[in-house]
């Protein structure tokens, strides 16, 4: 779109042309059908609404420099879609039809593709719920499933930043046998009080800590941990928390680079011992942490002590995101190019 200010774009909802749908009755899914309304017709009594049967996803399609438009490891996003509708008893959305979905959504929407070296993207929001009519706690057995579209700017205007976060001891986002890897909107909910106390504290985000002994770290909001020291890249290992699809990409990209990597359980006390830490997620990449506030031990621990993101954070978020757009080539084979 010509004369839209895209740099400036927030990372919130802009209305698009069109959306998809598809409903699942009586034991199968329908065919994919073009919506150009932002309303979905939902019976009172659906199990999205009352039991929170609900799912979704979020991806990005990026337009590089070539002019072709982008999807990264969209198979990954599909995968976990099936795992959280498993998770909550929902019917699956095919990863076929997903990638169908995906592809047609974004064609019909190509006028909001940011253009290249905007630092804007195109926000890909999958979402699955129970649309069926139930009053007892049981799945529902009708689903609809929809994908929309929305422009986002850049996570950091002007350029990545340091953030700071509070840990968190009040709150549980997820329990270890409960629903912390699926992608459900519950998860969210409960993640919310601890989120809007850390945004009054003036931090960024929360970092949640183990349900069950409140020794490890767990999660970073709505984004997973990393620490970076001895050349090494570590990121907890929890039941409780979203296997992000960016952290599994920096982790091969760190291999790549020749870093060690672990995946283990990270006690906050060797917060103290990390050169570099730092939250990441498809909405920002990598936030790289400038401080953290433990309120209960009274304990800061500080990185990014010149106010920049740390060396090898800033190498592996570009490093990913030349891949995203196409900047660099594409050892790993995750992007596909939509026609
Ligand atoms: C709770 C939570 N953890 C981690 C992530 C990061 O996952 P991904 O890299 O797949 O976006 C997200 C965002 O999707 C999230 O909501």
């Amino acid at each position: 779109m010509e004369n839209f200010n895209w740099e400036s774009l927030p990372f919130g909802y802009i209305k698009t042309d069109f959306n998809i749908r598809c409903i699942f009755k009586n034991g199968k899914w329908g065919k994919l059908e073009v919506s150009s309304s932002e309303y979905i017709d939902v019976h009172i009594a659906a199990t999205g609404l009352h039991y929170g049967q609900e799912a979704f996803e979020g991806l990005k399609a990026y337009m590089g420099k070539d002019g072709k438009i982008r999807l990264f490891r969209w198979e990954e996003n599909a995968k976990r879609f099936i795992a959280s509708a498993d998770g909550i008893k929902m019917a699956a959305f095919p990863i076929e039809l997903f990638k169908d979905a995906l592809i047609k959504v974004i064609q019909l929407n190509k006028k909001f593709i940011p253009p290249y070296g905007s630092g804007a993207t195109l926000y890909i929001r999958p979402l699955l719920f129970g649309s069926g009519a139930e009053v007892g706690v049981k799945p529902a057995s009708e689903y609809t499933f929809l994908v929309f579209v929305t422009p986002v700017g850049p996570y950091f205007k002007g350029g990545i930043k340091p953030v700071n976060m509070l840990i968190c001891r009040d709150v549980d986002r997820a329990a270890p046998l409960g629903t912390g890897t699926f992608k459900i909107g519950g998860n969210y909910a409960a993640s919310m009080r601890a989120i809007i106390a850390a945004h009054k504290g003036g931090y960024s985000n929360t970092i949640f800590l183990d349900a069950k002994e409140k020794k490890y770290v767990d999660e970073c909001g709505p984004a997973n941990f990393f620490g970076i020291k001895n050349n090494t890249y570590v990121t907890p290992k929890s039941e409780s928390i979203l296997n992000s699809i960016t952290n599994m990409s920096l982790i091969e990209i760190a291999k790549s680079l020749g870093m060690n990597t672990e995946r283990r359980q990270i006690p906050v006390e060797e917060l103290s011992s990390f050169e570099e830490t730092g939250a990441c997620g498809t909405a920002a990449v990598i936030g790289p942490i400038a401080k953290i506030f433990d309120p209960d031990k009274n304990m800061i621990y500080e990185y990014c002590k010149d106010g920049e993101p740390g060396a090898i954070s800033l190498k592996l978020y570009k490093k990913l995101i030349s891949i995203q757009c196409g900047d660099e080539p594409d050892p790993f084979g995750w992007i596909t190019i939509v026609e």
